[in-house]
Protein backbone atom coordinates (compact mmCIF):
# COMPACT_ATOMS: atom_id res chain seq x y z
CA UNK A 1 0.00 0.00 0.00
CA UNK A 2 0.84 3.65 -0.20
CA UNK A 3 2.09 4.05 3.21
CA UNK A 4 2.60 7.50 4.61
CA UNK A 5 3.77 6.91 7.75
CA UNK A 6 6.32 3.95 7.12
CA UNK A 7 7.23 2.22 10.32
CA UNK A 8 10.49 0.92 11.21
CA UNK A 9 12.10 -1.99 9.91
CA UNK A 10 9.40 -3.12 7.62
CA UNK A 11 10.40 -4.03 4.57
CA UNK A 12 9.03 -1.97 1.30
CA UNK A 13 8.91 -3.40 -1.94
CA UNK A 14 9.15 -0.17 -4.21
CA UNK A 15 9.76 3.38 -3.12
CA UNK A 16 9.85 6.48 -4.59
CA UNK A 17 11.52 9.27 -3.00
CA UNK A 18 10.18 13.08 -4.18
CA UNK A 19 10.94 11.76 -8.15
CA UNK A 20 11.04 14.55 -10.52
CA UNK A 21 11.56 14.14 -14.25
CA UNK A 22 11.71 16.34 -17.51
CA UNK A 23 12.79 15.58 -20.70
CA UNK A 24 13.56 19.25 -21.28
CA UNK A 25 12.81 22.38 -19.66
CA UNK A 26 8.97 21.47 -18.67
CA UNK A 27 8.63 19.13 -15.38
CA UNK A 28 6.65 15.81 -16.37
CA UNK A 29 7.14 14.59 -12.73
CA UNK A 30 7.19 16.73 -9.98
CA UNK A 31 8.55 15.73 -6.83
CA UNK A 32 6.53 12.51 -6.57
CA UNK A 33 6.81 10.03 -3.32
CA UNK A 34 5.05 6.82 -3.22
CA UNK A 35 5.83 3.30 -1.60
CA UNK A 36 4.02 -0.09 -2.28
CA UNK A 37 4.55 -3.09 -0.14
CA UNK A 38 4.49 -6.55 -1.92
CA UNK A 39 1.12 -7.74 -3.75
CA UNK A 40 0.11 -4.01 -3.75
CA UNK A 41 -1.85 -3.14 -7.22
CA UNK A 42 -1.45 0.62 -8.23
CA UNK A 43 -3.19 1.96 -11.11
CA UNK A 44 -2.19 4.69 -13.08
CA UNK A 45 -4.26 7.69 -14.33
CA UNK A 46 -4.21 10.74 -15.91
CA UNK A 47 -5.09 12.15 -19.49
CA UNK A 48 -2.38 11.46 -22.56
CA UNK A 49 0.75 13.42 -22.15
CA UNK A 50 0.89 13.53 -18.43
CA UNK A 51 3.63 11.44 -17.77
CA UNK A 52 2.35 7.41 -17.20
CA UNK A 53 4.52 5.87 -19.45
CA UNK A 54 7.54 8.18 -18.01
CA UNK A 55 7.13 7.49 -14.80
CA UNK A 56 7.10 3.43 -15.48
CA UNK A 57 10.22 3.91 -17.74
CA UNK A 58 11.68 5.79 -14.50
CA UNK A 59 10.81 2.54 -12.63
CA UNK A 60 12.13 -0.04 -14.91
CA UNK A 61 15.08 1.80 -16.05
CA UNK A 62 14.65 2.93 -19.25
CA UNK A 63 15.03 6.39 -18.03
CA UNK A 64 17.83 7.41 -15.64
CA UNK A 65 16.83 8.79 -12.35
CA UNK A 66 18.85 10.69 -9.65
CA UNK A 67 20.58 8.50 -7.03
CA UNK A 68 18.16 8.21 -3.83
CA UNK A 69 14.63 8.80 -6.01
CA UNK A 70 13.61 5.44 -6.44
CA UNK A 71 14.47 1.78 -4.00
CA UNK A 72 13.45 -1.80 -4.94
CA UNK A 73 13.57 -3.31 -1.56
CA UNK A 74 15.47 -0.89 0.12
CA UNK A 75 18.00 -0.89 -2.79
CA UNK A 76 18.90 2.33 -4.83
CA UNK A 77 17.99 1.05 -8.32
CA UNK A 78 20.95 3.08 -9.86
CA UNK A 79 23.19 0.64 -8.21
CA UNK A 80 21.55 -2.61 -9.64
CA UNK A 81 22.85 -4.08 -12.69
CA UNK A 82 20.03 -6.14 -13.26
CA UNK A 83 16.33 -5.04 -12.77
CA UNK A 84 15.31 -9.29 -11.88
CA UNK A 85 11.32 -10.62 -11.11
CA UNK A 86 10.40 -7.66 -12.79
CA UNK A 87 7.82 -7.96 -15.27
CA UNK A 88 6.98 -5.05 -17.88
CA UNK A 89 4.64 -5.13 -20.90
CA UNK A 90 4.91 -2.06 -22.95
CA UNK A 91 2.23 0.53 -24.11
CA UNK A 92 1.37 -1.41 -27.87
CA UNK A 93 2.03 1.69 -29.75
CA UNK A 94 5.70 2.12 -28.29
CA UNK A 95 6.90 -1.18 -29.42
CA UNK A 96 7.48 -3.18 -32.57
CA UNK A 97 10.17 -5.87 -34.17
CA UNK A 98 11.93 -4.77 -36.89
CA UNK A 99 12.66 -8.19 -38.15
CA UNK A 100 10.42 -11.28 -38.28
CA UNK A 101 10.47 -13.26 -34.92
CA UNK A 102 7.58 -15.43 -33.56
CA UNK A 103 6.20 -15.80 -30.07
CA UNK A 104 7.89 -19.36 -29.92
CA UNK A 105 11.47 -17.32 -30.36
CA UNK A 106 10.70 -14.58 -28.08
CA UNK A 107 9.09 -16.79 -25.42
CA UNK A 108 11.70 -19.37 -25.59
CA UNK A 109 14.78 -16.76 -25.32
CA UNK A 110 12.98 -15.03 -22.39
CA UNK A 111 13.09 -18.05 -20.71
CA UNK A 112 16.30 -20.55 -20.46
CA UNK A 113 15.17 -23.39 -18.18
CA UNK A 114 13.33 -25.01 -21.48
CA UNK A 115 9.76 -26.00 -22.18
CA UNK A 116 8.87 -27.27 -18.45
CA UNK A 117 5.22 -27.40 -16.96
CA UNK A 118 5.62 -23.68 -15.44
CA UNK A 119 6.17 -22.62 -19.51
CA UNK A 120 3.50 -24.73 -20.77
CA UNK A 121 1.20 -23.62 -18.31
CA UNK A 122 1.34 -19.82 -19.54
CA UNK A 123 1.45 -20.71 -22.97
CA UNK A 124 -1.79 -22.48 -22.53
CA UNK A 125 -3.12 -19.81 -20.16
CA UNK A 126 -2.98 -17.36 -22.35
CA UNK A 127 -4.11 -18.89 -25.14
CA UNK A 128 -0.98 -18.75 -27.50
CA UNK A 129 -0.83 -22.06 -29.49
CA UNK A 130 -2.89 -21.02 -32.65
CA UNK A 131 -0.16 -18.28 -33.15
CA UNK A 132 2.92 -19.52 -31.61
CA UNK A 133 4.77 -19.75 -34.85
CA UNK A 134 3.44 -16.96 -36.80
CA UNK A 135 5.71 -13.29 -37.48
CA UNK A 136 4.70 -11.45 -34.53
CA UNK A 137 4.00 -8.64 -37.06
CA UNK A 138 0.91 -10.25 -38.24
CA UNK A 139 -0.18 -10.69 -35.07
CA UNK A 140 -3.52 -9.15 -33.56
CA UNK A 141 -3.24 -5.93 -30.84
CA UNK A 142 -4.38 -9.03 -28.15
CA UNK A 143 -2.61 -11.85 -29.66
CA UNK A 144 0.57 -9.32 -29.60
CA UNK A 145 -0.42 -8.27 -26.17
CA UNK A 146 -0.88 -11.82 -24.64
CA UNK A 147 2.59 -12.80 -25.87
CA UNK A 148 4.39 -9.66 -24.03
CA UNK A 149 2.21 -10.81 -21.62
CA UNK A 150 3.51 -14.33 -21.55
CA UNK A 151 7.21 -13.13 -21.51
CA UNK A 152 6.74 -10.53 -18.69
CA UNK A 153 5.25 -13.72 -16.57
CA UNK A 154 8.23 -16.14 -17.39
CA UNK A 155 10.00 -13.86 -15.28
CA UNK A 156 8.43 -15.38 -12.97
CA UNK A 157 7.76 -11.20 -11.50
CA UNK A 158 7.54 -9.95 -8.19
CA UNK A 159 6.62 -6.73 -9.76
CA UNK A 160 4.33 -6.88 -12.86
CA UNK A 161 4.05 -3.27 -14.98
CA UNK A 162 1.84 -3.29 -17.67
CA UNK A 163 0.92 -0.03 -20.02
CA UNK A 164 -2.09 0.71 -21.04
CA UNK A 165 -2.77 -3.02 -21.56
CA UNK A 166 -6.84 -2.91 -22.46
CA UNK A 167 -5.79 -0.47 -25.37
CA UNK A 168 -6.59 -2.19 -28.64
CA UNK A 169 -7.79 -5.54 -27.69
CA UNK A 170 -11.13 -7.60 -27.56
CA UNK A 171 -13.28 -7.85 -25.06
CA UNK A 172 -12.69 -11.66 -24.03
CA UNK A 173 -8.62 -11.00 -24.10
CA UNK A 174 -9.52 -8.19 -21.55
CA UNK A 175 -11.70 -10.66 -19.39
CA UNK A 176 -8.84 -13.14 -19.83
CA UNK A 177 -6.14 -10.58 -18.82
CA UNK A 178 -8.56 -9.73 -15.68
CA UNK A 179 -8.26 -12.97 -14.48
CA UNK A 180 -4.80 -13.34 -14.82
CA UNK A 181 -4.28 -10.17 -12.78
CA UNK A 182 -6.90 -11.23 -10.28
CA UNK A 183 -4.97 -14.49 -10.03
CA UNK A 184 -1.28 -12.65 -9.24
CA UNK A 185 -2.65 -10.30 -6.99
CA UNK A 186 -3.66 -13.47 -4.86
CA UNK A 187 0.19 -14.68 -5.49
CA UNK A 188 1.16 -11.31 -3.93
CA UNK A 189 3.17 -10.10 -6.91
CA UNK A 190 3.16 -6.37 -6.69
CA UNK A 191 1.08 -4.84 -10.09
CA UNK A 192 1.32 -1.28 -11.84
CA UNK A 193 -0.60 -0.92 -14.43
CA UNK A 194 -1.72 2.24 -16.18
CA UNK A 195 -4.88 2.80 -18.05
CA UNK A 196 -8.39 5.18 -19.04
CA UNK A 197 -9.99 2.52 -18.10
CA UNK A 198 -10.64 2.55 -14.05
CA UNK A 199 -13.87 0.15 -14.62
CA UNK A 200 -11.23 -2.20 -15.73
CA UNK A 201 -8.92 -2.16 -12.30
CA UNK A 202 -11.69 -0.73 -10.06
CA UNK A 203 -12.14 -4.28 -8.47
CA UNK A 204 -8.34 -4.80 -8.55
CA UNK A 205 -6.51 -1.23 -7.58
CA UNK A 206 -6.10 -0.58 -3.94
CA UNK A 207 -4.65 2.64 -4.79
CA UNK A 208 -4.53 4.99 -7.69
CA UNK A 209 -2.03 7.62 -8.84
CA UNK A 210 -3.11 10.39 -10.91
CA UNK A 211 -1.21 12.52 -12.83
CA UNK A 212 -2.12 16.11 -14.24
CA UNK A 213 -0.55 18.18 -17.10
CA UNK A 214 1.27 19.89 -14.98
CA UNK A 215 3.35 17.64 -13.18
CA UNK A 216 1.61 17.05 -10.04
CA UNK A 217 -0.49 14.31 -8.81
CA UNK A 218 -2.45 12.46 -6.01
CA UNK A 219 -2.88 9.63 -4.58
CA UNK A 220 -6.35 8.08 -3.69
CA UNK A 221 -7.68 4.61 -2.89
N1 LIG B 1 11.46 10.70 -25.30
C1 LIG B 1 10.81 11.85 -25.08
N2 LIG B 1 11.40 13.05 -25.29
C2 LIG B 1 10.75 14.21 -25.04
N3 LIG B 1 9.48 14.27 -24.57
C3 LIG B 1 8.85 13.12 -24.34
C4 LIG B 1 9.47 11.85 -24.58
N4 LIG B 1 8.59 10.88 -24.26
C5 LIG B 1 7.48 11.50 -23.85
N5 LIG B 1 7.63 12.85 -23.90
C6 LIG B 1 6.63 13.84 -23.47
O1 LIG B 1 6.43 13.69 -22.08
C7 LIG B 1 5.07 13.85 -21.75
C8 LIG B 1 4.57 12.62 -21.02
O2 LIG B 1 4.56 11.52 -21.93
P1 LIG B 1 4.11 10.06 -21.49
O3 LIG B 1 4.87 9.68 -20.27
O4 LIG B 1 4.23 9.20 -22.68
O5 LIG B 1 2.58 10.30 -21.08
P2 LIG B 1 1.37 9.25 -20.94
O6 LIG B 1 1.97 7.90 -20.90
O7 LIG B 1 0.67 9.66 -19.69
O8 LIG B 1 0.51 9.47 -22.14
C9 LIG B 1 4.35 14.13 -23.07
O9 LIG B 1 4.22 15.54 -23.19
C10 LIG B 1 5.29 13.59 -24.10
O10 LIG B 1 5.15 14.27 -25.31
MG1 LIG C 1 1.71 6.26 -22.06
Amino acid sequence: MLKLNKQKGESMQIEVRNLSFAYTQRLILNNISFSLDQGDFLTLVGKNGTGKSTLIKCLIKILKVPEGTIFFEGIDINVLKLLQNIGYVPQKVEFSYEFPITPSEILSSAYLKGKDDYYTKIINTLGINPFYRDNVNNLSGGQFQKVMIARALLNQPKLLILDEPTVGIDNESIQSLYEILENLKEQKVTIIISTHDTEFSKNLSDYYLELNEVGDYRIYK
